[in-house]
């Protein structure tokens, strides 16, 4: 027998907070915090997106400043492994020294500043040391110069002065980040509250299992404004409403580096009526391709959609990882979009479903386009061998993730639907005789909460970051 259910709605009806109230297991504390950050509703000027003399000033203030991540600690694991990382216009090498330590080079020769490094497609190698192509200037793992041909030639040169110049570099959730000028707060004190959030959940026990390095016809910061608000879900995605909170979503601001979207799955969005829970269920199995074996199944009388496919995946991923998680794990860790950034371009999924991790960075040095990186993080059984992590994929800004091999078809067309939005985004905005945009003052939070921050780095004589 179908049921009707009740239409949450953040305002009328449950909120997350609410749905947490139902859980039958103890809920994490990190999942009850809940800032409801009010940060104003001035208009936003569009030349942040556009201008070249904005990009230029991202490039001197913004990115050398912050903490980027690179790449996976288990993607350098031996001694010579290295990772290329690019970002506007400057180069980044990350080695594995022969002791284990990792150290990270501005990517350029000391002599006449060739790459030492330039990275494959996956920009992934390995190497007994540091030798550059063009001349042969030799520079062990770990920094420290070992020669020159020639080396007569260059009497001027000291040394013991002639090291590659180290980058700061840090370690989180298995992650290698880097700072490139020095003068950023430690990286656990960047990542303030996410650093006991991710503890339960475990970050560096995951493998990458998919990444693809999407090109996009847009500003990198349009392409992250795209995930971090669920308000376009209605007009963007609405095959995903019988099954999406998408108005219930909660929005958390915490230091000036991190924020928060959580959308609650598994509850009827508020911007449909007439859906019931089964058809919520029915509508998630066949949006993410979940086979049951059984087909699409009865909902038990008494059970909710949540509830169901909450239980469900609690199975599912307990027989994936070979772990118990029926006693300890919320159903919001295994069915909502729990979705953090790190400032500027950086954001992990959180909970125990095989998660998505996001990278946004301007592509080509240009402030018209950029790269969005998605990366598959999966858990294994800790009984088995880690799994390699996968390269990266490059997908041109022609092709669709719907062409694209290893990603999953209900989720490629999920990507997709948001990338046929993004290069329109950037073309619009230079038709806005206004010359700026308007945000919601609270789904779109997150979005001001980034330009707030942006603004401490390129007008720093107008305010600190913390
Ligand atoms: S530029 Fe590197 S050895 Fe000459
Ligand atoms: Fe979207």
């Amino acid at each position: 027998m179908k049921k009707r259910v009740k239409n949450i709605s953040r305002f009328s009806g449950l909120s997350y907070q609410d749905l947490l109230d139902q859980e039958s297991r103890p809920v994490p504390q990190s999942l009850r915090e809940s800032t409801e950050t009010y940060l104003g509703s001035e208009p936003l000027s569009v030349d942040r997106y556009l201008s070249r003399e904005y990009h230029e000033q991202e490039k001197r203030q913004l990115w050398p400043k912050v903490w980027q991540s690179l790449c996976r600690e288990t993607e350098i694991s031996s001694a010579g492994d290295f990772y290329v990382h690019d970002v506007a216009g400057y180069s980044i090498a990350v080695v594995r020294t022969e002791r284990g330590d990792i150290h990270a080079y501005p990517n350029a020769c000391l002599h006449r500043g060739r790459q030492l490094k330039s990275g494959s497609s996956a920009g992934l190698g390995k190497s007994r040391d540091i030798t550059c192509p063009f001349h042969g200037f030799r520079w062990s793992l770990d920094g420290s110069f070992q020669g020159a041909p020639c080396e007569w030639d260059f009497p001027h040169i000291d040394r013991s002065n002639f090291d590659l110049p180290a980058l700061r570099v840090d370690t989180w959730g298995g992650w290698v980040f880097v700072n490139i000028d020095g003068t950023a707060p430690p990286l656990h004190e960047y990542l303030g509250i996410m650093v006991d959030h991710f503890e339960r959940w475990a970050p560096e026990k995951t493998y990458k299992a998919l990444h693809i390095k999407k090109v996009l016809r847009c500003n990198w910061k349009i392409a992250n404004e795209a995930f971090i608000e669920s308000y376009h879900t209605a007009a963007t995605h609405p095959q995903l409403l019988p099954y999406t909170g998408d108005s219930n979503s909660q929005y958390d601001c915490f230091n000036d580096y991190v924020s928060r979207t959580i959308t609650p799955m598994g509850v009827v969005s508020p911007h449909v009526r007439g859906t019931t829970e089964e058809q919520a269920v029915h509508q998630w199995l066949t949006v993410y391709g979940v086979d049951t074996e059984e087909g699409l199944p009865e909902l038990p009388a008494g059970k909710s959609a949540r509830e169901f496919l909450g239980d469900m995946n609690i199975r599912r991923f307990s027989k994936m990882y070979d772990q118990d998680l029926s006693s300890f794990v919320t159903h919001s860790e295994v069915l909502d979009a729990i979705l953090y950034s790190v400032f500027p371009n950086f954001a992990p999924w959180a909970g125990f479903r095989p998660n998505v991790t996001y990278r946004f960075l301007p592509y080509n040095d240009s402030p018209d386009m950029c790269t969005m990186e998605i990366m598959l993080m999966m858990r294994y059984p800790e009984s088995q061998a880690r799994p390699r992590d996968a390269t990266e994929q490059f997908v041109p800004a022609d092709q669709t993730l719907g062409d694209t091999p290893g990603i999953e078809a209900g989720l490629a067309a999920v990507f997709d639907q948001d990338f046929s939005n993004l290069p329109f985004v950037h073309k619009g905005l230079r038709s806005l005789q206004s010359g700026h945009i308007e945000l919601a003052r609270y789904q779109e939070v997150r979005i001001r909460h980034f330009h707030q921050t942006l603004d401490k780095y390129i007008h720093p004589e107008a305010g600190e970051t913390k």
